[in-house]
């Protein structure tokens, strides 16, 4: 008998076929996984086991009968959290939980673009929004970010250069508070101004704040979102860097006549009930605190890793030290090339993620990696790194120093 080929039966445009899992690499410092000691095991399963006594026949309906926008008490954990955290004002009626942040880009994606729009971005980014924009077949203008993120000189290049060629960016998709990858924390006057450019050239904005958990300092701008007052402004944010990724719960906040649209699009018959239940137990006692101790966590680990980079790399590599979050963005000299750089250290059993696949085509996207200090351990990070610069040294001739001694050349 024949086998039936679906290669001949699939739609055009596919992305490649994804690889089998093959495991975690022995040092893994790529994607945006948790530190696993951070979770807090038994709470979560207190707060299952509470939730579960009590409203276990509600799994009877979807959505637990709170309708397609999720779990009521998640909710309006989250309105207060918004309010208190990011000063965003807002009902539980604009609130949407999705099954991770990921899905609520999908969405507003669904709702925003065709092929050929045009979307602003900042030039490092999130990797998987900008392949989902180059799937989409969306133009991207990027743009450059300094010390305080998306430079706002370039935002109005941008955008008064498509008015005179008679077009408009869809979106501005902006990761404001602590930038994957730069870690940088776009400041007030910053914000306040791409608004002011947004609402003068009639575009809307996307605030992905992923991240806006974990700042050391636990202070932070107001969101976009809170100093909008047109509701051209989308935000999404996730408990998946607060909490845990493999729980998959996320969320979009947006005005009516945008959360209306990306509600009628969501076909999933809604997001997993188990763990908005858990998470809307477990949030009220639990979140402040968890919150707390897993940012001192987080600090001691990107120290780690600073540390043993300059104890491995010297000068050789350059970053900035980010004021939170899970990412260190390292630039390497120009005779490192960071694509196979991200090769070499694979097959050596380092995972790390090459900085082409997180900029939008910059020769500087070559020049980085980007390394996630959050789950591996201290030891681990020390390990990976010094087998990292062994990598590179073999393969590039730098670093030439590591611990203070010359390597051999
Ligand atoms: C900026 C940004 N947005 C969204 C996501 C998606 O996260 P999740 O789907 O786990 O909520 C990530 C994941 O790393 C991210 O870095």
């Amino acid at each position: 008998m024949t086998a039936f080929d679906f290669d001949t039966h699939v739609v055009d445009n596919l992305p490649a076929p994804a690889a089998k899992w093959t495991g975690f690499a022995r040092h893994n410092f790529i994607g945006g996984h948790n530190a696993p000691e951070s979770i807090v095991a038994s709470q979560l399963a207190d707060c299952a086991r509470d939730v579960l006594t009590r409203e276990a026949q509600s799994l009877a309906f979807y959505n637990v009968g709170h309708g397609p926008q999720g779990y009521m008490p998640l909710r309006e954990w989250l309105r207060d959290k918004l309010d208190r955290q990011a000063g965003i004002k807002c009902t539980t009626d604009e609130i949407l939980v999705t099954s991770g942040s990921s899905p609520a880009i999908d969405l507003v994606n669904r709702v925003m673009l065709s092929p050929g729009d045009t979307v602003v971005v900042e030039q490092s980014n999130y990797g998987g929004v900008l392949r989902r924009l180059e799937r989409l077949k969306c133009d991207m203008i990027s743009l450059e970010l300094d010390e305080g993120g998306m430079r706002m000189d370039q935002l109005e290049r941008a955008l008064s250069d498509l008015k005179a060629k008679g077009k408009k960016a869809k979106y501005i998709y902006t990761i404001p508070t602590v930038q994957n990858p730069t870690a940088t924390i776009m400041p007030l006057d910053r914000r306040q101004e791409m608004l002011r450019l947004a609402e003068a050239h009639d575009t809307a904005i996307f605030e992905d704040e992923c991240y806006s958990d974990l700042i050391w300092t636990g202070e932070r701008p107001p969101a976009i979102y809170a100093l909008d007052e047109t509701g051209r402004t989308i935000f999404t944010s996730t408990f998946s860097k607060s909490i845990a990724p493999a729980l998959r719960v996320g969320y979009l906040v947006a005005k009516w006549p945008f959360l209306s649209r990306a509600i009628a699009c969501k076909s999933d018959a809604g997001s997993g009930m188990l763990e908005q239940m858990t998470l809307a137990e477990f949030c009220p006692k639990y979140f402040d605190g968890h919150l707390a101790s897993l940012i001192k966590l987080l600090e001691n680990k990107r120290d780690v890793l600073i540390e043993a980079l300059n104890e491995n790399f010297g000068t050789t590599v350059e970053f900035s030290h980010p004021p939170g979050g899970i990412f260190l963005w390292v630039k390497f000299p120009d005779t490192v090339d960071t694509s196979e750089l991200t090769k070499v250290a694979n097959a050596a059993g380092i995972a790390v993620n090459p900085g082409p696949e997180w900029s939008v085509h910059h020769p500087e996207g070559n020049r980085h990696i980007r390394l996630c200090y959050a789950s591996p351990s201290p030891d681990d990070i020390r390990q990976g790194v010094s087998e990292l610069a062994d990598v590179c040294h073999d393969r590039f001739g730098v670093p030439l120093r590591s611990a203070n001694r010359a390597r051999q050349t």
